[in-house]
């Protein structure tokens, strides 16, 4: 036996944050238009939404979705979606070179989200917007005095407040290829300024600050700017990131883990020092605002992933780090919800789910309230800039209420069965083990148009009852273990 993972129920790092769930969506070739909204489509309802997605995107249980951007956000004006639609401007949308025909808009999006049964993470412009505009779009959702900007609202068929909770401010501003970029000095300005105005319109609603997206200096001055200036408007600091194989080196992107390790752990103590160094007490969490694979495509074709079995690991590997680091990680947004880098993709007659849709389905279906603090040992393997990186990628949460504890194992062999012994440091397994298995035939395996389950679950029980249990955990797969325990 050459793995072992070892468990200890009381060993709980943190509550787990059920924002880790959380979707994408942005304004960009075929996610919004087509894929969410689709007038023209023979299968979509009265409002222009196809149930088919809606009801994929319901399987996901996603408690937020992040929209209108992204990039596209830096250029946007929400006034220009909301109103009669014949009577909305189309705009050229300079961060994807196209004409935004605003025929879907904040309310549509809300409206969407309800159906969806997710909470709406509206983005306001930090770009070419400025505060204006975000405090009267803070106004225009959730004002309740008796203003022009309410009466809009009412007049836009929407007497009650839409309550938006979660408000970020601004995308991406540390990269070049932002409309309106800025340096670490300008945009703490620029937060503290908007963030005090949404919350003077809104004191109940959270901020998120746009964090870091371009890993490459600075990191450090951002954040420790951000907080001196803004902690006490301060929730989030949302970072990005996408992943991808283009040298063709499984072992290499296997190591993905390790680099979100180094970056998650990084801002972690960034955040920590900073407010040590300040006597700053407030809670200021990691958002992951945008995650994913992308490297096959780009802006001119679209954007659109083909997904195989060997991103979907990755997609695993990403929630074991966020539930490795459930005490700072409290939201994370997968880029994006559908089409564009998504784990579902639409065609006239109907949608294939990913392969990167099934790891997500079954984490949000059985990941715990607690993030246990699991440890194992066992195989190493060597990949890209890393040695001695385990075979085995692993994280555990324990349902209180239910007492179920949920094990995710990746196994990141192309060829060999990862044989494990599971080993409770006290208490034991009951009943039966639920076995839920992400796998395809090789690395490479897609779920496309014409073959749409050639990778899917596979669900199969083991009986179990004390505190061991060894099994194999099958090459190139991802699986979850739920079990009661006592
Ligand atoms: O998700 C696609 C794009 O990637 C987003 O617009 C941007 O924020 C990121 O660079």
């Amino acid at each position: 036996m050459r793995n072992r993972i070892y468990v200890n129920l009381e060993n709980i790092l943190a509550s787990l944050d059920r924002n880790i769930f959380g979707g994408f969506a942005e304004h960009m070739a075929r996610c919004v238009y087509e894929g969410i909204y689709d007038p023209t489509s023979p299968l979509a309802d009265e409002n222009g939404l196809r149930p088919d997605v809606l009801d994929a995107i319901r399987r996901l249980r996603m408690p937020l979705i992040r929209y209108p951007g992204g990039n596209f956000v830096s250029g946007y004006n929400w006034r220009d979606g909301v109103g009669p639609r014949d009577q909305r401007p189309a705009r050229l949308d300079l961060a994807w070179h196209n004409v935004e025909p605003n025929t879907f808009g904040t309310n549509e999006f809300i409206q969407f989200c309800r159906l969806v049964d997710t909470e709406p993470f509206l983005v306001v412009n930090c770009g070419d917007g400025d505060m204006r505009e975000a405090r009267d779009w803070v106004e225009y959702c959730n004002g309740t005095a008796d203003t022009a900007l309410t009466r809009l609202r009412r007049q836009h068929n929407f007497a009650q407040p839409h309550n938006v909770r979660y408000w970020g401010i601004g995308n991406e501003v540390d990269g070049p290829w932002q409309i309106g970029y800025k340096t670490p000095q300008e945009y703490a300005r620029a937060f503290t300024e908007f963030g005090k105005l949404m919350k003077w319109v809104d004191p109940s609603i959270k901020l998120v600050a746009s964090g870091i997206s371009h890993w490459e200096g600075a990191v450090l001055e951002r954040i420790r700017l951000l907080i001196e200036q803004a902690s006490d408007l301060l929730d989030y600091i949302d970072i990005h990131w996408y992943f991808g194989n283009r040298a063709n080196d499984f072992a290499a992107f296997m190591t993905v883990s390790e680099i979100i390790e180094e970056r998650l752990s990084g801002i972690e103590g960034m955040i920590r020092g900073v407010k040590l160094d300040r006597g700053i007490q407030r809670d200021i969490s990691i958002a992951v605002g945008e995650w994913n694979v992308i490297y096959r495509t780009d802006e001119t074709q679209g954007i659109e992933e083909i997904y195989n079995l060997e991103d979907a690991l990755v997609i695993a590997m990403h929630f074991n780090a966020f539930i490795r680091h459930a005490r700072s990680v409290r939201m994370a947004n997968i880029a994006q919800i559908v089409n564009m880098i998504a784990p579902i993709r639409t065609h006239p007659n109907g949608l294939v789910l990913q392969t990167i849709f099934h790891p997500f389905d079954l984490y949000s279906a059985h990941c715990g309230s607690a993030a246990l603090d699991v440890f194992w040992t066992g195989d190493t393997f060597s990949g890209g800039d890393y040695t001695g990186v385990r075979v085995l990628d692993v994280a555990g949460t324990l349902n209180e209420a239910t007492r179920e504890l949920a094990l995710f194992v990746v196994n990141r062999s192309q060829h060999d069965t990862a044989e494990t012994e599971i080993q409770l440091a006290a208490g034991a397994l009951t009943g039966s083990v639920e076995l839920y298995t992400v796998n395809g035939a090789d690395i490479k395996t897609e779920n496309t148009f014409s073959a749409t389950d050639e990778v899917g679950v596979r669900h199969t029980t083991l009986p179990a009852s004390g505190r061991t249990l060894s099994l194999g955990f099958e090459p190139h797969s991802v699986t979850v273990l739920v079990s009661k325990v006592q």
